[in-house]
């Protein structure tokens, strides 16, 4: 798709400057601009110094190797990710050191030091080896926010099994897609997870997904609710059992830096998620490094990032980056309004979090939620805030930096996406002053830019297309089994250069201010979701011709779904099909994908070669003018617009 810049100008101009303290900046890892540039000199340099603060089995004989778009980090080099993240820890004092501080959403706690983790992670490792996994095989991981999640990750790092992540919200349709795209021949549940009070039962789903699918020998399933599940005979078998039998020690696999650690599904603009490949050596270096300079990471720290592991975010900033630095981890399992919307304040007061990293979206819900229940609780122990999914209105910027951090901390608003693996642009707390609204600037060692179609570097304050145009330790590999697919969706439209799929502009001092995806992707609540995938589970309903999704401002959740449907001839539209409809989105791929509004209408605005005008229908439900670039694109278009807004206006206020 292309834009021109003028369609995606920002209207974003904030003023407002918000330095370091004196007293974060003195204490701060990284007080001064120095480390910019001796990183923009030698950026090979500046990784390999990062890396050498690892474990390694067997040194790397070169820090990248670029065979564009292919990247190697650290070739030659051996490694393992849970030797990294534990045992070079429980050979030291952190060993008695909490590693996971937990609590569950009903309230039970649990405390992991390093060592008991290092326990566990051998103990399951030996019983996913017993399972028959090996190298390089694949582990489906389908469990709620509990250690086991960490636990289960950790060990297939230690085997040098490849493990993806489904995120407990996905429905049955959903694990079925990605095992089967993965090839992957076990998975690891829970009987169920806690959401606002209710046990949501994660293994039903799972007897769903894998029903039939001969591939699935094995599914390992953690006791967490107590729930009544069924349990078949040779094919399931329970976490405890497992565990009481394992051999207590596992011998780590010495990978090669190159080797694929995990594959994490995500939206694309097709219909089909794409798996996309993290490597073992140069993720470990990207996370590890970027955590321990933009959360300022210290001994004393309990840091919280409230994502769940199902996403990148927990991946890299709730197991990976932090466990890596022997940080403390706090993590939560439930709603953030449960029972009460201060839970969060107080799991802060009760443990003294120092760190918070969360999401715009979550930060807005909390606006509306009201002041007096963050204000109900000390918040003092706070040091330092992080934000990441989406961009962040400046309001939603000082209010968390009030309210929450109480004028105190430092907050630095973080972008990245599931393929960059790590942070990649961001403000250093010690050194950056800040503007609200602004990821500031690329990480040390990190290039981006903002260009036009043909790749010429815009003016300042013009938006364009963000790009990175340097490889960086924390890359995706490539797509799995899809690597011409990776170098399509990322490497073609500007040639030479990572092409993010976000808009963005520089301004007058540098800074980089994100301005939304320019593709048929949303981001809803933090989440992506492509429209297209939404689209083609709609038309899988045998009642549906056709279906348009777009997305719209929304003052909570960013942006919200939107869906026009057209029927198959002879259909009629009711409520009963709408409330069937967006049942089915549910059941195709999860509650996080079902749109806010469905209207079925009698057809969609397409252009002459019949191309529905997806742009078009955005700018029509965000309230905006029909742009020019449309009507360029293909003149008959404004009348069929015309027509089809007259058909629309009567069927608006029909929402669901
Ligand atoms: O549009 C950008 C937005 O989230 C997208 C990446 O989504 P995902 O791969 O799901 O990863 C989310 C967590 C890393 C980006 O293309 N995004 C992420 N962080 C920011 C952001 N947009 C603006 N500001 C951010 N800080």
């Amino acid at each position: 798709m292309v834009v021109s810049g003028s369609t995606i100008d920002s209207l974003l101009r904030e003023n407002e400057r918000y330095p370091p303290s004196d007293a974060f900046r003195t204490r701060a890892r990284i007080h001064d601009d120095a480390v910019y540039e001796s990183a923009r000199k030698d950026p090979e340099a500046f990784w390999a110094e990062e890396a050498r603060t690892l474990a390694w089995a067997r040194p790397w004989a070169k820090v990248l190797e670029w065979d564009p778009p292919f990247a190697k980090w650290f070739v030659g080099g051996r490694l393992n990710v849970s030797v990294n993240c534990l045992d070079r820890h429980v050979a030291t004092a952190r060993r008695n050191q909490a590693a996971i501080v937990w609590e569950g959403e009903p309230g039970d706690r649990r405390t992991l030091t390093y060592h008991d983790l290092w326990r566990d992670v051998n103990r399951f490792a030996n019983v996913l080896k017993g399972l028959g996994v090996g190298r390089g095989d694949r582990v489906t991981i389908y469990l709620p926010m509990i250690p086991e999640l960490a636990v289960a990750m950790l060990a297939c790092a230690r085997i040098g099994a490849v493990h993806s992540v489904v995120f407990g919200g996905f429905s049955a349709h959903a694990i079925r897609d990605r095992m089967e795209d993965a090839e992957s021949r076990i998975i690891v549940t829970a009987d169920a997870g806690y959401r606002r009070g209710n046990p949501l039962p994660l293994k039903r789903t799972v007897d769903e997904a894998i029903a039939g699918l001969d591939l699935v020998r094995h599914a390992v399933v953690f006791r967490r609710a107590g729930i009544e599940v069924p349990m078949r005979e040779g094919r399931d078998h329970w976490w405890h059992d497992l565990m009481e039998k394992a051999e207590p020690e596992c011998e780590p696999e010495a990978m090669d830096a190159t080797d694929p650690l995990f594959i994490l599904y995500t939206s694309g603009t097709t219909g089909k998620p794409k798996g996309v490949q993290h490597s073992t050596g140069g993720y470990l270096v990207g996370v590890a490094t970027t955590t321990k300079y933009v959360f300022d990471l210290r001994d004393d720290d309990l840091y919280w990032c409230t994502a769940d592991c199902g996403w990148v975010t927990g991946h890299s900033y709730i197991v990976y980056g932090p466990l890596a630095n022997g940080a403390s981890v706090f993590m939560y399992e439930g709603a953030p309004d449960w029972p009460e919307p201060d839970r969060w304040w107080r799991i802060i007061e009760e443990r003294d979090v120092t760190i918070l990293y969360t999401a715009p979206t979550a930060i807005r819900a909390f606006m509306r939620w009201g002041d007096e229940h963050p204000k109900r609780h000390d918040l003092s122990s706070l040091r330092l805030l992080g934000t990441v999914g989406e961009p962040i209105n400046p309001e939603a910027w000082r209010w968390y930096s009030r309210t929450i951090g109480g004028g105190r901390c430092p907050v630095v608003d973080t972008w990245w996406q599931t393929e960059t693996g790590m942070i990649l642009i961001t403000p250093l707390p010690g050194t950056t002053t800040t503007k609200p609204g602004s990821a500031t600037r690329p990480f040390p060692g990190i290039e981006a830019e903002v260009v036009d179609e043909h790749g010429r570097r815009v003016p300042v304050n013009r938006g364009g297309y963000l790009v990175i145009s340097k490889p960086w330790p924390g890359m995706l590999q490539t797509l799995y089994k899809d690597p011409e697919r990776y170098r399509e969706v990322y490497w073609s439209q500007i040639p030479g250069k990572y092409f993010t799929g976000d808009g963005a502009r520089v301004d007058e001092d540098g800074y980089l201010w994100l301005m939304g995806r320019i593709d048929d992707v949303i981001n809803v609540a933090g989440h992506r979701i492509g429209t297209m995938e939404i689209e083609s589970a709609l038309v899988s309903h045998s009642k549906v011709a056709e279906a348009a999704v777009v997305g719209k401002p929304h003052p909570v959740k960013g942006q919200s779904l939107v869906a026009y449907v057209v029927l198959k001839r002879g259909e009629k539209g009711s409520d009963a099909l709408k409330r069937d409809l967006q049942k089915h989105v549910r059941e195709a791929i999860g509650a996080i994908a079902v749109p806010d509004d469905l209207y079925i209408t009698e057809k969609l605005p397409k252009t002459r070669s019949g191309k529905i005008m997806r742009r078009v229908i955005r700018s029509i439900v965000s309230g905006q003018e029909i742009g020019d670039a449309t009507t360029l694109e293909d003149p008959g278009a404004v009348d069929e617009v015309r027509k089809w807004l007259q058909e629309i206006e009567g069927s608006r206020g029909d929402r669901r």
